[in-house]
């Protein structure tokens, strides 16, 4: 991601979450050495549309995935499972041990695409986030093969 992808970025921000981050925290993260924002796109009619994008921190031998968001229109044909699979793979080629994410508890889609790929539950941080007090479900995928506790 670019800066001048900032608003398609936020396009997708408004669509997807209740309570979606703005406009600063996304530029922020083009700042930091640490942090990576992937775009997904696909031509169509000649031109290059956004899907898609993930967020995600290297942190010493740490994958932290912050956001992965899917316009709603282009769910369920792989893109949400695509784009973790390239942070993953960047995880992997950076020799990360471990992968982790919060995700409210409620979110079934997430939990189920972030199962399929691995994550186990490890923990509950009880209500953390502020919009509603919903509780985040940590989950961790070890990239050695076995969930760490
Ligand atoms: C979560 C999200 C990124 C998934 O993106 P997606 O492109 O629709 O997901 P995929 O098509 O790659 O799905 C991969 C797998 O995840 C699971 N999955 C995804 N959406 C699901 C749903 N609505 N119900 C049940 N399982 C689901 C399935 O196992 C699916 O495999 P399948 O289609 O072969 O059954 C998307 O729903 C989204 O943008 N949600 C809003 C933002 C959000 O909550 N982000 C996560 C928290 S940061």
């Amino acid at each position: 991601m670019v800066a001048a992808d900032l608003p398609e970025v936020m396009r997708i921000q408004l669509k997807a979450f209740s309570n979606p981050w703005s406009e600063d925290m996304v530029k922020k993260e083009l700042t930091q050495d640490w942090s990576t924002v992937l775009l997904i796109e696909e031509q169509m009619a000649g031109r290059s549309a956004l899907l898609g994008f993930i967020i995600f921190w290297l942190v010493h031998d740490e994958l932290h995935i912050l956001n992965v968001a899917v316009t709603p229109e282009h769910r369920r044909r792989g893109i949400g499972r695509y784009a973790m699979n390239a942070a993953l793979a960047f995880g992997q080629s950076h020799q990360c041990r471990i992968a982790t994410l919060e995700v409210r508890r409620g979110n079934a889609p997430a939990i189920a695409l972030y199962e399929a790929l691995g994550f186990r539950t490890v923990g509950l941080r009880p209500q953390y986030y502020a919009d509603n007090k919903e509780d985040a479900a940590v989950m961790v995928l070890d990239f050695h093969g076995q969930a760490s506790k």
